[in-house]
């Protein structure tokens, strides 16, 4: 292991786009299939692991879709957000902002109560037990219509205290963030905080629809505002945040190649970026090995590596104290460690 690498492992940091149903790993899906009688059309790991080769995000989605099939009992979710904080505990994350897709579970006659509370379980013993401080982050599906968004807004109305903010996930072409203009309205009104994926495959004008018509605090990607010079100057101005998924850009061709991956033509533009993993069981890694990836392909230095996992403390939805000592923690650890 190179000095780097390690430096990585040991960086205190926060996780700010993680979909939690990404987190199934093919080992555990075949678990949870056996366990619930589920069929798979995939006769091993291998071959499921084999098919994680995608041409584009809906590629990728058709394949989410079908693998989370498997997630039925309020354990499994328990379990699968427990696996996933016990390989990041490992990876220095402090804190971590996870997105689930509850249209994805109650269009298949699980109760949005079934999944919620599988996943509050395990990020409260994540807490006790780890360390690992979290939210919950609720996603509409933007492949649905609004109106299937503002049903699923009201169950979350029951579960207020155990959600963070709403967000906007799938597929991306084709549904602006404007057809949500309302329900985002409302979620806002609830209390609400807002962010949307936006610039992934889309156009930069998503961006701007996200920002102006759903006032979203934070972009989830945000790849294509590089497309758009005033795009840039807004977001820098205002420092919002964009949580950027190399490993996943990658794997969904957003990029071609890592070393042709924007991270640091966004620093060097003044952007406030964020590095996370997306969907590390179908992107071939967790937090650390996309940061040990830009880090490779680009050559980022120790100082811009540490801001960047300070801009992720800085960007969450940590109260201003919570922030703060998670960052004398990060600062803590720079002093020890920084010097390359
Ligand atoms: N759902 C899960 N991962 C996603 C991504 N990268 N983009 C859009 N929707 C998603
Ligand atoms: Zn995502």
């Amino acid at each position: 292991m190179t000095a780097t690498t390690r430096f990585i492992e040991g960086l205190p940091k926060a996780e700010l786009h993680l979909h939690i149903e990404g987190t199934l790993e093919p080992e555990q899906m075949f678990a949870l299939a056996d366990r619930n009688g589920v069929a798979l059309p995939y006769g091993s790991v291998e071959d499921l692991r084999g098919a994680y080769d995608f041409d584009n995000l809906q590629g990728f989605l058709d394949l989410y879709y079908q693998g989370m099939r498997v997630l039925l009992e309020e354990q499994d979710f328990y379990d699968l957000t427990w696996a996933y904080l016990e390989r990041v505990a490992k990876q220095s994350v402090l804190h971590t902002e996870i997105f689930f897709d509850p249209q994805a579970h109650t269009a298949r006659g699980v109760a949005f109560s079934t999944v919620i509370d599988g996943l509050d379980r395990a990020l409260r013993d994540g807490e006790a037990r780890l360390g690992i401080s979290s939210n919950l982050i609720m996603c509409f599906l933007r492949h649905l219509d609004q109106d299937d968004a503002m049903k699923t807004l009201g169950q979350a109305l029951d579960h207020k205290d155990r959600i963070v903010a709403v967000g906007l996930d799938s597929s991306e072409l084709g549904h602006p963030p404007a057809k949500f203009k309302e329900v985002f309205a409302r979620a806002r009104n609830a209390g609400f905080l807002a962010v949307a994926h936006a610039g992934e495959e889309g156009p930069a004008e998503y961006v701007w629809q996200a920002l102006n018509e759903l006032r979203v605090v934070r972009i989830d990607h945000g790849n294509r505002s590089l497309d758009d010079a005033a795009l840039v100057r807004r977001l820098a101005a205002a420092k919002t945040p964009l949580t950027v998924c190399p490993l996943s850009n990658l794997k969904l061709a957003v990029v071609k190649d890592m070393t042709r991956h924007p991270l640091k033509d966004m620093i060097r533009r003044g952007l406030f970026v964020t590095v996370n993993s997306d969907d590390p069981a179908y992107f071939g890694g967790y937090i650390n090995e996309n940061y040990q990836a830009v880090q490779e392909a680009l050559g980022l230095t120790r100082t811009q590596l540490a801001a960047v996992a300070r801009n992720s403390f800085e960007a969450s939805f940590l109260s201003a104290d919570e922030k703060q000592a998670l960052i004398a923690r990060l600062d803590d650890y720079v002093g020890r460690e920084g010097a390359a």
